[in-house]
């Protein structure tokens, strides 16, 4: 995690770093600080948001420097422990996103060498390795210090009196902004998105030396050509829109976000076997992987996938199928990732890979990383998501997932016509919901008084009711737990009271007379139940005390509407608990350590 940034040009650095370290808070926001250099270097950081430490600093006229902000691994968010680091003299500071596995060891060895490190990080060892290498050449210098780091060490390095910004990309993203006499770099695309449209990703093990007017890129200590390209999206996208946070303006985006989604997927609707580079064998099981809200995603792409096209499917979150995961050589693989960044997901494909099986992903990301070492790439158009709680990306990976299936679906005609008409009718049933979030508002203003929650549903629902505990303790900082309804009565009841309400989602599929029987147990243990049901459900209404409508929808689409409702019903109850919806604590958007 953390975002790094770095500027060179003829311009003031310091508004330009601050500026785009804001946009990079998602990323992480324990503390952060930047480094200028005019012919010496001056570090500014603190135990700070990037709003107070800009309100704090005065006026600086260096026109380079680089910047950071935290998501604390080692050692706690403190002053000192803020990026950027420094070596013995003050001459060369280092921002870095990632963690380097031997820091131990090479700070003992440094130690023992005379410097004096002074923070808990791995980070300080950089800029150290870099004094301790440095003999008049400062690429050099840099160049053999990370021979020496075993881990993930993307960085930026700066040192007085060189013009230039020197940046290694190892298992973390880092992206070059590309100006007219003026260069950036930065951990993602929004803290770029004020300044230029012109990018460059760089690969794992490149070095990337960067002047106002010039980027060598080399690769192994020879020099390689990386291609420019351009962003499609735009500033807007990454601003609220009068919204007051991102989550609520990415919630409404979803009608949109479906829409665009599909419109891709109709221009280059092929089917699985063809995307997966696989023509003309059988599809004959899968695995998904994914984490958080991604997993989630893949659960529901079970039940789809299971249903229509009649096959096994495997779900495992990626850190677990990591250590022990099982997958027979020629299956079918799909990884969740929005951000396309997420450690645990990029470190599962390896594994899938070296078991033989071929990898197609998910993502919201153009460029990330994931791109790079799956075997086919399926992007969904959900354009930026700066709220770290996911939403919009939710819906769009669940789109992507049912545009995988329909090609294979083995059902009859009508049932697929059905479908694919329905999938289209998806942005005007969301765009009910949210024309009805007023009500969910109400809603979440009862439970924003409990400590404690759970999430029922069943089926296609269950991880529906998943995603929407997560979601809600995410932001609320309510306990939340999302449970299959058939299975709370198999220990969780004993919990059950007026203390401790129920959400339930009730849909009109096979599992609706057993979810319905669910509710009546839990309503004679007087808990409170909030149920979140089908238009033309009049009977449920009785049995919960808050009965939320949700617009008519085939019950297999219908986790997408329901996720909406729960979405709109997390963050109302954020709102009514004060709680910091954007950017929950201890929480990044982008997890890139293990
Ligand atoms: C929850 C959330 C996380 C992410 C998870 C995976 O709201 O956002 O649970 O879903 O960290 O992220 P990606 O999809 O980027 O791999």
């Amino acid at each position: 995690m953390c975002g790094i940034v770095g500027y060179i040009g003829d311009k003031k650095a310091q508004p330009i770093l601050l500026n785009s370290l804001g946009k990079l808070e998602y990323r992480g926001y324990d503390s952060c600080g930047i480094a200028i250099a005019n012919n010496d270097i001056e570090v500014f950081k603190d135990l700070v948001r990037v709003k107070a430490l800009t309100e704090s600093l005065k006026p600086h006229d260096g026109k380079a420097g680089i910047g950071h902000t935290r998501w604390a691994t080692h050692g706690e968010p403190s002053k000192i422990n803020a990026h950027p680091h420094t070596d013995c003299k003050g001459k060369i500071a280092v921002v870095h996103n990632g963690t380097i596995n031997n820091f131990l060891q090479l700070r003992e060895m440094l130690a023992a060498e005379g410097h004096n490190i002074v923070s808990e990080t791995d980070t300080e060892v950089i800029p150290h390795l870099i004094e301790k290498y440095y003999d008049g050449d400062f690429e050099k210098a840099v160049t053999r210090a990370v021979k020496d780091i075993d881990g993930a060490y993307t960085m930026i390095a700066m040192m007085a009196g060189e013009h230039k910004l020197i940046a290694a990309r190892q298992e973390s993203p880092l992206i070059i902004g590309v100006g007219d006499r003026e260069n950036f770099l930065a951990s993602d695309v929004p803290a770029l998105l004020d300044y230029t449209s012109r990018v460059i990703y760089l690969e794992d093990g490149d070095i990337a030396v960067v002047t106002a007017s010039d980027v060598k890129i080399t690769h192994d200590g020879v020099p390689i050509e990386r291609e420019e390209q351009k962003i499609s999206w735009n500033i807007e996208d990454a601003q609220k829109g009068g919204y007051e946070h991102f989550m609520l303006k990415e919630i409404h985006e979803q009608p949109k976000v479906i829409r665009d989604t599909l419109t891709d997927f109709l221009s280059n609707s092929k089917p699985v076997v063809e995307l997966a580079g696989v023509e003309g064998s059988t599809l004959e099981n899968m695995i998904i992987i994914g984490c958080g809200t991604s997993y989630h995603a893949g659960l529901v792409g079970k039940y789809v996938i299971e249903e229509l096209l009649d096959i096994p499917v495997r779900v495992e979150m990626a850190d677990e199928f990591n250590y022990s995961g099982q997958a027979s050589p020629g299956t079918q693989a799909i990884v969740i990732t929005q951000s396309g960044e997420t450690r645990d997901a990029l470190k599962a494909i390896q594994r899938l890979k070296a078991k033989g099986c071929r990898v197609i992903a998910i993502t919201n990301v153009i460029g990330s990383t994931v791109t790079r070492v799956a075997d086919r790439v399926i992007y969904m158009r959900a354009g930026p998501e700066i709220s770290v709680a996911a939403s919009k990306t939710f819906t769009a990976e669940l789109i992507s997932l049912y545009w995988l299936a329909l090609p294979y679906a083995r059902v009859d005609t009508a049932r697929l016509d059905k479908l694919v008409r329905d999938i289209r009718q998806l942005p005007v049933k969301v765009q009910q919901v949210l024309d009805n979030e007023d009500k969910i508002a109400a809603f979440a203003k009862k439970l924003a008084k409990f400590d404690n929650v759970f999430y029922i549903g069943k089926g296609v629902n269950y991880p529906v009711a998943l995603e929407g505990a997560l979601k809600i303790k995410e932001i609320s900082y309510i306990h939340a737990e999302g449970y299959a309804a058939g299975e709370l009565k198999h220990g969780p009841f004993s919990l059950l009271g007026e203390k401790t309400p129920v959400v339930a989602v009730v849909t009109r599929d096979a599992t609706y007379e057993a979810i319905v029987t669910s509710i009546k147990e839990i309503k004679a243990r007087r808990s409170p139940v909030f149920a979140f049901v089908g238009e033309d459900d009049d009977s449920t209404g009785d049995l919960a005390d808050y009965v939320f409508k949700i617009p008519g929808v085939d019950p297999f689409l219908s986790p997408i509407v329901n996720s909406v409702a729960l979405q709109l019903l997390a963050y109302f109850t954020a709102k009514e608990r004060g709680c910091p919806i954007d950017f929950p604590r201890n929480l990044a958007k982008s997890v890139t350590v293990e």
